[in-house]
């Protein structure tokens, strides 16, 4: 078929489901089989394409149709200007997660780290900073073998990956510079009011942190001390309604922690995103 038939053919299609916007889905289908350039898709419209890529683009479609977001449809997902694999093993990365990874670019300044990513998923997180940071090096955990099966496909060679629980992943070791973590906190109230297609399409394992959404990290946050050097930080993204709650939890573990240091970090509306916190300097 001809690239500017399938176009046309693949828009009528996801008109129903896109509106207005059904040419430009269609055309970002279409690139993302072919994986080739807007300008070339615009320059060779009478090209003529495989069988193999027009059954994709066909696949893709019929995935949008019943409903399946975008990002899991084409397999792929933009995080931080990167492309990462996806699939429905793992959590959709979201633009919230940036601002985790903007404070950790800011505040994280040695050029030689070794750092932990709790739950990893994706591996989104891992991913980018190692692209940004060349002399970075992650251990990537996750409990879910299949999401450590799509992490796998978006880190090289400075991830070690670990399937693990996060409560007994590693022994302590204060071998850490950073932590990231970025484990389950939606609570049982909120994941019955979850939009469909995340609840219909997300692992369930990857969004639900128990009554309060906070089970997971109630868990993790008491191991951290022990795997950080002295003076490490901790970067966990929470939800909007668990500042209160992530404070009591490192107000339990004074001990451990500089509560001096604890900085709840904001996205752009104001919404609690990210608890930066730090281990004592001795
Ligand atoms: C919210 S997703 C985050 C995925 C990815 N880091 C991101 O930011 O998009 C949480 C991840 O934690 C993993 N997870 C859930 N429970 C866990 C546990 N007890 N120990 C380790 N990982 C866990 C899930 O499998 C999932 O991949």
């Amino acid at each position: 078929m001809q690239m500017q038939c399938l176009l046309q053919e693949t828009s009528r299609r996801l008109r129903e489901l896109d509106g207005d916007l059904a040419r430009r889905k269609a055309e970002e289908i279409v690139l993302h089989v072919l994986g080739c350039s807007r300008s070339e898709l615009l320059l060779h419209p009478r090209k003529t394409l495989s069988r193999l890529d027009t059954e994709a683009v066909a696949g893709i479609v019929e995935r949008r149709l019943a409903g399946m977001p975008p990002a899991y449809a084409l397999g792929a997902v933009y995080f931080y200007n990167r492309e990462f694999a996806v699939s429905p093993d793992v959590l959709i990365p979201r633009p919230e997660t940036e601002v985790l990874v903007d404070l950790v670019l800011q505040d994280e300044t040695s050029e030689d780290a070794l750092f932990l990513d709790m739950g990893t998923g994706s591996g989104c997180i891992a991913g980018t900073l190692l692209a940004a940071r060349s002399r970075w090096r992650a251990v990537a955990i996750d409990r879910s073998r299949a999401a450590l099966g799509v992490a796998a496909r978006n880190l090289g060679a400075r991830a070690m990956l670990l399937r693990a629980d996060c409560a007994d992943a590693l022994r302590p070791s204060r071998a850490f510079d950073f932590i990231t973590a970025n484990l389950p906190y939606v609570s049982c109230g909120e994941m019955a009011s979850l939009d469909a297609s995340v609840r219909n399409f997300e692992p369930h394992a990857a969004l639900d942190g128990g009554k309060d959404g906070l089970d997971l990290y109630r868990r993790f946050l008491p191991c951290c001390a022990g795997l950080l050097r002295p003076g490490g930080r901790l970067y966990c993204e929470i939800g909007e309604t668990q500042e209160q709650g992530i404070r009591e939890l490192f107000a339990a573990l004074a001990p451990d922690f500089d509560l001096g240091c604890l900085v709840v970090h904001r996205d752009l509306c104001g919404r609690p995103r990210v608890v930066r916190a730090a281990t004592h300097h001795t």
